[in-house]
């Protein structure tokens, strides 16, 4: 991820309460400091007997409060609240949760939470039973009502034997959740389709044509637009990285799945956006079982036959003939072109051979653009206009390119 700039760098305070759970807030605190924001830990004693405060320390590289009688010259028990974005509770045990619905602050924990209005994220840890008591359900709901996001718990292995609901949810989880609340809903209510990944075209049983796409890209696009409020569906081809959670995912194999598959979703699509790397020639025969060099021999010239093109195919009507009126088509364009007027200039004429509403053009080679975390793009409207330019970790491309669409 990028840094960042000083503007975007979020002063966030991660409460960490005492469960097991405390073990895992140390990826809580590791998760923000990544992304490069400014952590600052408010553990309770009881925390501290599960995690120790170097660790925390240095992982925050900010000291750890614990104390309400430290600091009492810097009014340290509302200043550490009041100077927040963002507050995150992870793990939130039973006993806080009841402490917050109630607006106790016996500790500096909740007396930064009472002092503070910054959004408040909590993730709940703690056994099965607990998680369902009557007392635990109605301090949640209360909390709810107030407008605090829960994230989690997850159902899976607990501390003992048993398992169930009640597991923190997973570090990177509740990272990105706590900065979604953040982020404009200004998707909300909007159904985005987008595809992702690279399909692939079978020459028998065991060998593929395909291209290098990892999908990051779309994937991130997916993230951000689902984090944005919107309601997504991911088309997803070959991901060499991790399908985002809260999104509908179909996989597809070749162009021909991809294709109806689009055909399809697309009529339920306020936005569409192409990012998948599609293949535009199939083999000709595809054999049954395994090609052998015997019968192959020292050359082997393989034919090919072009594939339709899906994003003119869904601009012209052609590949789905029932589209919602309004609807917006976003392309890509991976050019190796290295001369940045010879580059616009070829996407220019995708844009228009395409008919899509915005193209987003970038460029890649054998170094540049795949499998790499980062991205630059260029966006073109419709008339091959430059509306969008942005480049960084493909997360935060993602999000400059939903701006030009919002
Ligand atoms: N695309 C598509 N169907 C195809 C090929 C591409 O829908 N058969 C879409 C891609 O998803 C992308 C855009 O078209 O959004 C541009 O893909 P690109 O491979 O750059 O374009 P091509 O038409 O294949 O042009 P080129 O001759 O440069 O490969």
């Amino acid at each position: 991820m990028t840094r960042p700039d000083d503007d975007a760098r979020l002063r966030v305070v991660v409460g960490i309460s005492g469960g097991i759970a405390a073990y895992k807030a140390v990826g809580v605190v590791r998760g923000f400091v990544l992304a490069g924001h400014d952590v600052h830990v408010v553990a309770t004693e009881a925390a501290l007997r599960f995690v120790g405060r170097p660790t925390l320390e240095a992982i925050s590289r900010n000291p750890v409060w614990t104390d309400l009688y430290e600091g009492v010259a810097e009014v340290r028990h509302v200043s550490i609240g009041q100077s927040a974005d963002l507050i995150v509770i992870a793990p939130a045990t039973a006993n806080t949760l009841a402490k917050l619905a109630a607006g106790i602050a016996d500790d500096l924990l909740g007396n930064t939470v009472l002092a503070s209005s910054a959004p408040l994220v909590v993730a709940p840890a703690m056994h099965t039973e607990m998680w369902e008591n009557p007392a635990t359900v109605a301090n949640v709901a209360v909390l709810r009502e107030r407008g605090v996001h829960i994230v989690g718990p997850a159902s899976g292995r607990l501390t003992g034997q048993d398992s169930g609901a009640g597991r923190m949810a997973e570090p990177d989880d509740i990272v990105a959740a706590a900065l979604a609340v953040l982020l404009p809903q200004d998707l909300a209510g909007r159904r985005v389709l987008i595809t992702a990944g690279g399909t692939r075209e079978p020459l028998d049983p065991v060998r593929f044509l395909g291209n290098r796409s990892s999908g990051a890209q779309g994937v991130a696009l997916a993230e951000a637009a689902r984090d944005r409020g919107a309601q997504v569906t991911l088309l997803a081809a070959h991901l060499e990285v991790p399908a985002p959670h809260g999104v509908a995912l179909r996989t597809v194999e070749t162009t021909a799945e991809l294709a109806a598959a689009v055909a399809d979703a697309a009529a339920e699509a306020d936005i569409v956006i192409m990012a998948a790397a599609v293949a535009d020639y199939r083999p000709a025969e595809v054999a049954d079982s395994k090609l052998k060099k015997e019968s192959m021999g020292d050359e082997f010239a393989l034919r090919l036959i072009r594939n339709p093109d899906l994003l003119a195919g869904l601009t012209s009507g052609t590949l789905a003939p029932r589209r919602p009126g309004g609807q917006v088509v976003v392309g890509f364009a991976a050019e190796t072109e290295q001369d940045d007027q010879a580059l616009l200039a070829l996407a220019r004429a995708k844009a228009e051979r395409k008919g899509v509403d915005y193209l987003v053009v970038n460029r890649v080679g054998w170094q540049e653009g795949f499998g790499t975390g980062r991205n630059a793009v260029t966006v073109l409207d419709r008339a091959g206009s430059i509306v969008g330019e942005a480049a960084g970790d493909k997360l935060s491309v993602a999000h400059r390119i939903l701006d030009v669409l919002v």
